[in-house]
C-alpha cells in the first residue's frame, strides 16, 4: 500500500483486531516475518504423531514445552517457520458414569430428555429444584453465542458476574476468552458457550462431583441439541468432567479425544481456563497453540449443520 492509500476500518473492527492483537503478543506472537500471511497449515508438521494405545494407562505425553521455532527467511524453504506440534490423541474418551449420591438425577435425567429444543431445556432447568446450587444462584446461567456454531465450549461454572447477569463469561475470564477467540479470528457469533453447572457455586468455589453429576443430564441433552462439530473443555474441571481423566489440564491441555455424547462421536479439545492464564500469563503461549490446532481442526471441518434446526435456536442469546 502507498503511503498516500488509506484503508477504512470501523471503530468496532479496529477494536476487535487491537483486542486478537493484544491476546497475539502476550502469547509470545511478537515477531513479524513477512508482509503477507503465509497459512502454515498447508505443511505437513514433521513432528510425528503418536498413535492412541488404548492398552494401556500410561500417561499422555504433553505437546513439548519448547518455545516456537523461528527460522530465519530463506534458509529452508520447505521447511514451515513455525510448526506447531501435532495434538497426541488419547485413548477415546467416556463420560463418567451416574452416581446416586449426587440427589435426584433421575428426576434432571427425565427433565432433560423431555425438552425438545434449547428454550424448552432452558426453561427445564429453570424449574428444576432438585439442585441445592440453585437455592443460592441469582440466575440460571444457561449458554450464550450462537448454537449453530461449529464449536461448543463447556466451562466450569458461572462466578458472581455470570450470576448476575444471568450469561457464561462476562466476568475478567470472559473478557480475555474473547480475545483469545478474538485471536484466532472468532467471536460469540462463532461459538457456543455453556457451563457444567448452570448456577454459581457460592464463594467461586469448584462444584463438587456430585453437583457436576447431577447437573451432567442438562448438559449432555445440551450439547445434544445444539450438535456442535466441536467441543472445547474449558478448564481442568470441565475437562476432568467430560473425559473422566485423572489427568491434570497441563497433560490434556492441546490433546483431541474423541468424546462420545449419546452415540454421537465429537473432537473434544481440553485448553488452559482463562481464569488460570489471568495467574499465569506466561501460560498463554501454550494456549495459542492450542488456538492454532483449533483453527486448523475448523478448517478441516465441513461448513456448519444447516442453520443447525431453526427450531432449536434458543432466544436471548445475544
Ligand atoms: N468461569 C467459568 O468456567 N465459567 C463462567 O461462566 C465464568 C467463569
Amino acid at each position: 500500500m502507498t503511503e498516500t492509500q488509506q484503508t477504512h476500518i470501523s471503530h468496532a473492527d479496529y477494536m476487535a483486531l487491537v483486542r486478537a492483537l493484544e491476546f497475539q503478543i502476550d502469547a509470545g506472537v511478537n515477531v513479524f516475518l513477512e508482509a503477507e500471511p503465509v497459512n502454515r497449515f498447508d505443511h505437513q508438521p514433521s513432528t510425528e504423531t503418536v498413535e492412541p494405545n488404548l492398552q494401556s494407562n500410561s500417561p499422555i505425553t504433553p505437546p513439548s514445552d519448547s518455545a516456537p521455532v523461528f527460522e530465519p527467511q530463506g534458509q529452508n524453504d520447505d521447511k514451515p517457520l513455525y510448526e506447531l506440534p501435532e495434538p497426541r490423541p488419547v485413548a477415546p474418551a467416556v463420560l463418567r458414569k451416574n452416581t446416586t449420591e449426587a440427589g435426584d438425577i433421575s428426576a434432571a435425567e427425565s427433565a432433560a430428555l423431555r425438552a425438545d429444543t434449547l428454550e424448552a431445556l432452558k426453561q427445564a432447568m429453570e424449574a428444576f429444584e432438585g439442585c441445592a446450587l440453585k437455592r443460592a444462584a441469582k440466575n440460571t446461567v444457561f449458554a450464550d453465542g450462537n448454537p449453530a456454531a461449529k464449536i461448543m465450549l463447556v466451562g466450569e461454572a458461572p462466578g458472581r458476574d455470570e450470576d448476575r447477569e444471568g450469561k457464561p463469561f462476562i466476568g475478567r475470564s470472559g473478557k480475555l476468552l474473547d480475545k483469545m477467540f478474538a485471536a484466532i479470528g472468532l467471536d460469540r457469533n462463532d461459538i457456543y458457550i455453556t457451563n457444567l453447572v448452570p448456577w454459581r457455586p457460592t464463594g467461586n468455589r469448584t462444584p463438587t462431583p456430585d453437583e457436576t453429576a447431577l447437573c451432567r443430564p442438562f448438559l449432555l441433552r445440551h450439547i445434544e441439541l445444539v450438535q456442535p462439530d466441536i467441543l472445547v473443555l474449558v478448564g481442568g474441571v470441565s475437562a476432568k468432567e467430560m473425559l473422566d481423566s485423572s489427568l491434570g489440564i497441563t497433560k490434556l491441555r492441546g490433546t483431541w479425544q474423541d468424546l462420545n455424547i449419546k452415540g454421537r462421536d465429537i473432537p473434544a479439545l481440553p485448553i488452559l481456563h482463562p481464569a488460570y492464564l489471568l495467574r499465569n500469563p506466561a501460560r498463554k503461549a501454550e494456549t495459542w497453540q492450542d488456538l492454532c490446532s483449533l483453527q486448523k481442526k475448523l478448517s478441516h471441518s465441513p461448513p456448519a449443520h444447516a442453520a443447525n434446526n431453526s427450531a432449536n435456536h434458543i432466544g436471548g442469546t445475544d
